[in-house]
């Protein structure tokens, strides 16, 4: 989690840094803080809060004028979020600066070290032992300062991303990734470092993104030179050529991006099936998939691991995969999959989903199966991410830069994804009749327009949104396919409007949560016209004879269940094992204008992190 930002060239560094950490709040944002090295002095500024109270407090304590520097936007680990906690830390000799995404394992036995040699810390985090620990390595050794880094990152056990700068060298900063992700933007006679290349966008469309236990030293004239941390082999480093424009990192007129990214599925969903999917020649094509082929269809077992939103993927893929191609799929969360001895077999596949490409938890679980022998195939938004490079194969969502904190398009482009695959194995296999086959890339390629169409339900979720803002609990209900959207749905409430929410199988409401519901506990029941319609019926009886208010999410046209319900949205038709991507719309917008009306930042929901880069 956090986000870093650095510069090094000939322009003012604070204005690019304050722009870049605004862009990468996503990552974190319970305190921020930057340091501009102004010829003379390490002059900062840091505070706990968004990067807007960083900037009216920074004007009176930096020196604006400098052209390299660094910033730091913060997902506490270490030490609650307060000012003193907040990145950059120094040394004790005020020399050396340093910002950090990731989590020093072993800085207690480090901190203890570093006491006893008569060092003092500030702060409680695992940073500032880092730096002195940098510090300590540079007087005893008498390095240079790129050395020195290296040396000390010998000694750390973690994960880290980091941005370092020695007034003793003010040409050159040096920077280090394990973990987490880092990325150095390359422009002519400037460079710029940050998380992920956002910051950099309207500057340079060439980036080095760094590997693992892999560092660089960064001078505003010299190309950047990127050795491995271990043994200092010198590493030729690719320059990718970047794919994100500046327009798409903007909120281009939404009042948030969260409402911009939903808005954007229709599109998106395009840009996902485009290229790939040719439905009147009966064709779907990906990559990734055609080249392993046989690994795919020889599959015994599909594993597929996740977090959050794209746990909610996986978990609709689970009853695509089986419905389509009748191998055998079991979802895992990634964080328990990668602490329970999984049994993981030399034919199994492993889909890893993550929108973000950078989730710890994914990222360990795709580790350990690749130790196993398994065959792991990425599906990702994030181009170039850690997950991506670290999957055998993969399959890219296309979705745009996701900045909401809670994930909208992400979650229906890797449904997008996920049923391509399952398609083309299916066509593979012959678990699938050419008339399914064919009718289902049909419906798959209108989709954008339907999902268009569900879009239309903004004023009637608001409405609704209106009559529920208060409600302290609400209950989340689906079957079938619709069961993992009762999930998504109910995590999209709780985050970002903090009303507590749980999503269940319409059919085990009456195992447990039926005790919950009166005349105050909103119900929102998803009922498409298509799949067990009659039985999700059955339970919204179950619900009104104990006076709940029913929300339904029905096809267009529904009579039986608008008699019922106290609400109900109306998506169009489409074929059973697509109406996720109908049926989470309304439900996207509900949350989000309960959230608005509850006056909570979208965006950024409290507590929260879009990138969840630690365990
Ligand atoms: C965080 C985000 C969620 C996301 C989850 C998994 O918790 O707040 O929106 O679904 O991480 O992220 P990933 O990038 O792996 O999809």
């Amino acid at each position: 989690m956090c986000g870093i930002v650095g510069y090094v060239g000939y322009r003012e560094a604070y204005p690019i840094i304050i722009k870049g950490l605004k862009r990468l709040e996503y990552r974190g944002y319970d305190s921020a803080g930057a340091m501009i090295y102004d010829g003379e002095s390490l002059k900062h500024s840091k505070t706990k809060g968004k990067v807007t109270d960083l900037e009216s407090r920074a004007s009176a304590e930096i020196s604006l004028n400098g052209s390299i520097g660094m910033g730091h936007t913060r997902w506490a680990t270490h030490g609650v979020p307060n000012d003193v906690n907040s990145h950059p830390h120094f040394s004790n000799s005020g020399e050396i600066s340093i910002i950090h995404n990731g989590i020093i394992e072993n800085y207690e036995p480090l901190k203890k070290e570093l006491i006893n040699r008569g060092y003092t810390f500030t702060s409680d985090t695992d940073t500032e032992v880092l730096v002195n620990l940098i510090e300590e390595v540079q007087r005893k050794e008498n390095l240079k300062i790129g050395k020195a880094v290296q040396v000390a990152l010998n000694q750390v056990v973690g994960a880290y991303a980091i941005c370092v700068f020695d007034k003793k060298y003010p040409d050159q900063m040096v920077v280090a990734r394990l973990g987490s992700p880092l990325a150095i933007g390359i422009g002519k006679d400037e460079f710029f470092v940050a998380s992920d290349a956002s910051p950099f966008i309207e500057y340079t469309s060439n980036a080095i993104y760094l590997e693992d236990e892999e560092m660089a030293i960064i001078r505003k004239d010299k190309p950047v030179k990127v050795r491995k941390i271990k043994d200092d082999t010198l590493v030729d480093p690719y320059v990718q050529e970047l794919q994100m424009n500046l327009e798409q990192i903007e909120k281009g007129g939404y009042d948030h991006f969260m409402l911009k990214e939903i808005y954007e599925q229709p599109n998106v969903i395009k840009d996902t099936y485009r290229g790939r999917l040719h439905a009147n020649e009966g064709i779907i094509q990906m990559a990734g998939v055609e080249d392993n082929l046989e690994k795919f269809t020889n599959a015994e077992r599909i594993l597929i691991v996740a977090c959050g939103t794209s746990w909610h993927a996986g978990l609709v893929a689970e009853y695509i995969f089986e419905e389509f191609t009748r191998i055998p799929v079991e979802v895992e969360y990634a964080s328990e999959f990668r602490y329970r001895n999984p049994i993981i077999n030399k034919g199994d596949v492993l889909i890893a989903i993550s929108q973000s490409g950078e989730t710890a938890d994914t990222l360990a679980a795709i580790k350990l199966a690749k130790e196993k022998g398994a065959f792991v195939f990425g599906v990702c938004n994030v181009v170039g991410s850690s997950i991506s490079r670290e999957s055998h194969a993969g399959a890219y969502t296309h979705a745009g830069p996701e900045i909401g904190v809670a994930s909208t398009k992400a979650f229906t482009t890797q449904i997008t994804v996920l049923t391509m695959i399952a398609l083309r194995l299916a066509k593979a296999k012959g678990t699938l009749s050419n008339s399914d086959f064919h009718r289902y890339l049909q419906e798959l390629e209108v989709i954008p327009e339907k999902v268009a169409d569900a879009l239309l339900t903004n004023d009637v979720s608001k409405e609704i949104a209106a009559k529920f803002k208060d409600a302290p609990n609400c209950l989340y209900l689906g079957r079938g396919y619709n069961f993992p959207v009762a999930l998504e749905g109910a995590l999209k409430l709780k985050e970002i409007s903090y009303i507590h929410a749980e999503g269940y199988p319409a059919a085990e409401m009456k195992h447990g949560p039926i005790a919950l519901i009166d005349e105050s506990m909103p119900v929102v029941v998803i009922a498409p016209k298509q799949g067990h319609y009659d039985k999700v019926v059955s339970n919204i009886q179950e619900i009104k004879s104990r006076n709940g208010k029913i929300i339904a999410i029905v096809t267009k046209g529904d009579i039986q269940v608008r008699g019922l319900a106290d609400f109900v949205i109306e998506v169009p038709d489409t074929t059973e094992a697509l109406t996720p991507l109908l049926t989470t719309i309304p439900l996207q917008l509900l949350s989000y204008h309960i959230a608005v009306m509850r006056g909570c930042n979208v965006d950024q929901p409290r507590n929260l992190a879009k990138s969840v880069t630690v365990e």
